[in-house]
């Protein structure tokens, strides 16, 4: 079969397309014929081998996709060929065909458009833990997104607006200023402004994923706030002096999605909690940016560059 992959940690140079063995899958596995595999920020950490990645020769990245049954598993129950699936948190997806094991395997909802599902994927997932479990943000709250025009951003952001919390952004172009206006934010700075000094201590949640901007994200932040931090997207952060955090009541949460999506219940749960906004019509993403598998290396670069808005998909 056909997969993007990589033989040794590095910069975008070490990612190559062309055959490899095709996957045999166990008793409680489906084997999919993939039709879009999402990138993440996560596949870059792991390339630049920062990141944990599934052993295996060569490295295959790719944790989510979407596509069609075409093997089941001895054990398999509850699906059938030619159903429609969206997985995550399954490795080798920058792939023709992925197994997935069943308890991770999430039914395409036959109201919303397969692509569209493709694009919520694992971003709509994390913007919906961040949302309800993490932050525990309360009716009428004023908060603040870095990166409000990336993936998990646009998704937070209106899911945000749809539960009646007030949101501010931070974005770096005015065109995603202006489509996260479009979609729903109350005021968006820009990152280049001098916007930091007049909204110091003003927010009751930062969502930071970009990482370095850690210490700007707890000046924004108002006396027994939080700021959640959960990626890197622009560097590491900063050592954070926790005395400094105790002096000012303020506080740090982070997570990881995996911990939340722990059996098949939780999963199907939080995925119908999330499609829900989207069949409400209570969200309306950016058109994915699409590109063909062959032609991964530029849609590692272009997310890797900053200028994406909004889901990038690899096409099969
Ligand atoms: N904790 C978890 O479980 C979890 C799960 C999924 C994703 N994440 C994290 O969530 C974050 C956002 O992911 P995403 O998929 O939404 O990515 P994305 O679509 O690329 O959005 C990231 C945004 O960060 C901003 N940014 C600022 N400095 C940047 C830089 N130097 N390089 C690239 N982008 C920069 C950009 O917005 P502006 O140009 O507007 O500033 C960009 O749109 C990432 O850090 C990712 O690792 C965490």
């Amino acid at each position: 079969m056909k997969a993007l992959y990589f033989n040794k940690f590095g910069d975008n140079s070490v990612l190559k397309y062309g055959d490899v063995d095709t996957p045999q899958v166990d008793n409680d596995q489906i084997l999919v014929k993939t039709a879009y595999s999402g990138l993440n920020f996560a596949d870059i950490y792991r390339r630049r081998g920062t990141y944990h990645i599934e052993k295996h020769k060569p490295y295959i990245n790719g944790y989510e996709g979407l596509g069609t049954v075409i093997v089941l598993g001895e054990k398999v129950k509850n699906f059938k060929l030619n159903d429609k699936i969206f997985f995550v948190d399954v490795p080798l997806a920058n792939a023709e065909y992925v197994c997935v094991p069943v308890e991770r395997a999430i039914k395409v909802p036959h109201d919303l458009n397969p692509e569209l599902v493709a694009s919520i994927g694992l971003q709509g997932l994390t913007a919906d833990f961040l949302a309800h479990d993490l932050a525990q943000n309360v009716l009428g709250d004023r908060v603040l997104i870095h990166g409000i025009s990336g993936g998990v951003g646009q998704i937070l952001a209106q899911m945000l607006t749809a539960d009646g919390i007030n949101v501010y952004g931070v974005t770096s172009t005015q065109e995603k200023r202006s489509l996260a206006l479009k979609q729903g934010a109350q005021e968006l700075f820009l990152r280049n402004s001098s916007w930091l000094e007049d909204n110091k201590g003003r927010f009751q949640t930062v969502y930071d994923g970009v990482g370095k901007t850690i210490e700007q994200s707890l000046l924004l932040t108002a006396k027994r706030g939080k700021v959640i931090f959960y990626g890197m997207a622009g560097g590491n952060p900063p050592q954070i002096d926790l005395l400094q955090l105790l002096n000012q009541s303020k506080s740090i949460l982070t997570g990881d999605l995996w911990d939340y999506l722990t059996d098949s219940t939780q999963r199907n749960a939080r995925a119908q909690r999330l499609f829900k906004y989207f069949q409400n019509n209570k969200i309306q993403i950016s058109s994915p940016t699409i590109f063909p598998l062959s032609k991964g290396k530029e849609a590692y670069a272009y997310l890797e560059s900053g200028q994406s808005t909004g889901k990038v998909l690899l096409k099969l």
